[in-house]
């Protein structure tokens, strides 16, 4: 259903030069299919996850959602074309690490939600907005608390109700879990599961956490200085990877006995490798 094809990005620098963030980024996500695309920090994650919504341009590749490319502006004027804008918004929602970016501090988790739906042109019945807000488990308390009334694993469910209130295909999130402890993180996962399970939303999840990646994700993409390294079925590439910098990836994770320096000489040792390759 999302079809992501050779995106590319170049970054100028402002010394002069240039700085490839995402080179000939390719996969594919089914409907209700979910993808996780990881990598140390600078590999360029974020860059492809832009690209996905539209919040950054691609020097070249494409997007398509159901066979139609994002990027071609609608035909239509006025009216309808703001409507056919509105539309391929709703096709692809994005919800960030730390949501008090994307919140508005002035409203309510129950208004954010109104704000939303009313935007979209749905219906703004209390009755939708309480199955939204039950859908991520927040309550009456919650729903009438404003965004520093709330914790953070509240109001990252806020951020996932918001970006569910307009039914989209597909929900990419960027480290999305990151800032939460491994509790409240269980629990978000475990609802987006959920979620995902009941309406057939794609995920598309970024982080450099490949526990996560591993627990909520099908298919995996390992990207290294914005290139693709590594990518298939999770279980295979996180379970037997192929490729040196992955395997490094997976023992840069701490466990039991886990030495940094250990990782920082195998870190060494790839970099070289890849240098004379
Ligand atoms: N707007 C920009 N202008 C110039 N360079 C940028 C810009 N955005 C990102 N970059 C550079 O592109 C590279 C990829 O950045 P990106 O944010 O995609 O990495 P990431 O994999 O998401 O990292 P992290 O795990 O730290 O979030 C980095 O080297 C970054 O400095
Ligand atoms: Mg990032």
């Amino acid at each position: 259903m999302l079809v992501a094809e050779g995106l590319t990005k170049t970054y100028r620098l402002p010394g002069g030069g240039s700085l490839a963030a995402a080179d000939q980024v390719s996969f594919t996500v089914p409907r209700g299919g979910s993808l996780g695309i990881v990598g140390e920090s600078g590999s360029g994650k974020s860059t492809v996850a832009r690209m996905l919504v539209g919040l950054e341009r691609p020097d070249a590749g494409t997007v398509t959602v159901s066979g139609r490319d994002r990027a071609t502006r609608p035909s239509a004027l006025g009216r309808h074309r703001r409507a056919a804008r509105l539309a391929r918004a709703r096709e692809i929602q994005m919800v960030f690490q730390d949501p008090y970016v994307s919140l508005d501090p002035r409203l309510t988790a129950r208004q954010c939600l109104r704000t939303a739906l009313r935007l979209h042109g749905h219906d703004t019945k209390g009755t939708r907005i309480h199955s939204l807000l039950d859908r991520v488990g927040l309550g009456t308390r919650e729903a009438d608390a404003r965004p520093h009334q709330l914790s953070g694993g509240q109001r990252q469910r806020l951020a996932i109700a918001r970006a569910l209130a307009v039914d989209p295909r597909i929900l990419v999130l960027d480290e999305a879990v990151a800032a939460l402890d491994v509790s409240i993180q269980a629990q978000i996962l475990q609802l987006l599961t959920e979620i995902r399970d009941d309406t057939g939303v794609a995920l598309v999840f970024v982080s450099h956490d490949l526990a996560v990646v591993q627990h909520i994700t099908d298919e995996t993409v390992v990207m290294r200085k914005g290139a693709v390294v590594e990518q298939g079925p999770t279980a295979r590439v996180l379970g037997a990877p192929s490729d040196p910098y992955t395997r490094l990836l997976l023992a840069s994770v701490p466990h039991k006995g886990w030495d940094p320096a250990d990782a920082i000489r195998a870190r060494a040792a790839v970099d070289a490798a890849v240098a004379v390759a």
